[in-house]
């Protein structure tokens, strides 16, 4: 139990790195929490027009994601981490992302970490969830808008890959679905923005802050 907690926290720690703000810093944009969306993720970095800054922050948020649940499932066994603690570790990687410890609880709308997790749980569940992300993001042009409707159809990709044993455990499946309400939920001002025909879409810059 005392290691399972250890890697909880830790994964918290790592999810609670924010690389839109690392990024930006880097590349002396500004800060991604000023402008925009005023929110800390690679979509609103690509809104300064540096895309290898945004795609900087898409790659390092999404790395801490599946660096985190892929360390917890490959060493579970030595952890003693049960199928549980391994959910765990999942649902706290993504809450550091959400509610930064670095940034006084504030944070992401975790859309890059949650394809990190989807994607140290199962490749292809983390493929399909990616593919219907850009299938919107072609189609329709919002960022925001793609990741509601990806994280409407994970639970039910990881469901649909019931013939293998790992698919089906239950916990998963829960932490899963629980990642998309919370990630859905972060998108709240974005729904609005979308219903009121506001929302800013893919490759146009600097909308104002919401
Ligand atoms: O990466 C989060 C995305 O889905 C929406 O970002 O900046 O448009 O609120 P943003």
């Amino acid at each position: 139990i005392l290691a399972s907690i250890i890697a909880i926290i830790l994964a918290y720690l790592a999810g609670s790195i924010p690389f839109a703000i690392i990024t930006s810093k880097l590349f002396g944009l500004k800060d991604p929490r000023t402008f925009g969306s005023g929110n800390p993720g690679a979509t609103n970095v690509l809104r300064t027009g540096n895309k290898l800054a945004a795609a900087l922050t898409l790659f390092g948020d999404a790395f801490k994601g599946w660096l985190a649940v892929y360390i917890a499932i490959k060493f579970a066994p030595d952890l003693n981490l049960t199928v549980t603690g391994v959910a765990l570790v999942a649902l706290a990687v993504f809450l550091g992302h959400l509610h930064s410890v670095f940034l006084k609880f504030k944070g992401g709308k975790g859309v890059a970490t949650a394809i990190g997790i989807l994607l140290a749980i199962q490749p292809w569940l983390a493929m399909a969830t990616l593919a219907t992300w850009i299938i919107i993001a072609v189609f329709f042009r919002y960022s925001s808008l793609a990741a509601i409707i990806a994280a409407i159809f994970a639970p039910f990709y990881y469901y649909a890959g019931h013939q293998i044993a790992w698919y089906r455990l239950p916990e998963i499946f829960w932490v899963i679905c629980l990642i998309s309400f919370l990630l859905i939920y972060k998108h709240k001002k974005n729904i609005a923005n979308l219903l009121a025909g506001t929302e800013s879409r893919l490759g146009q810059k600097n909308r104002q802050k919401t």
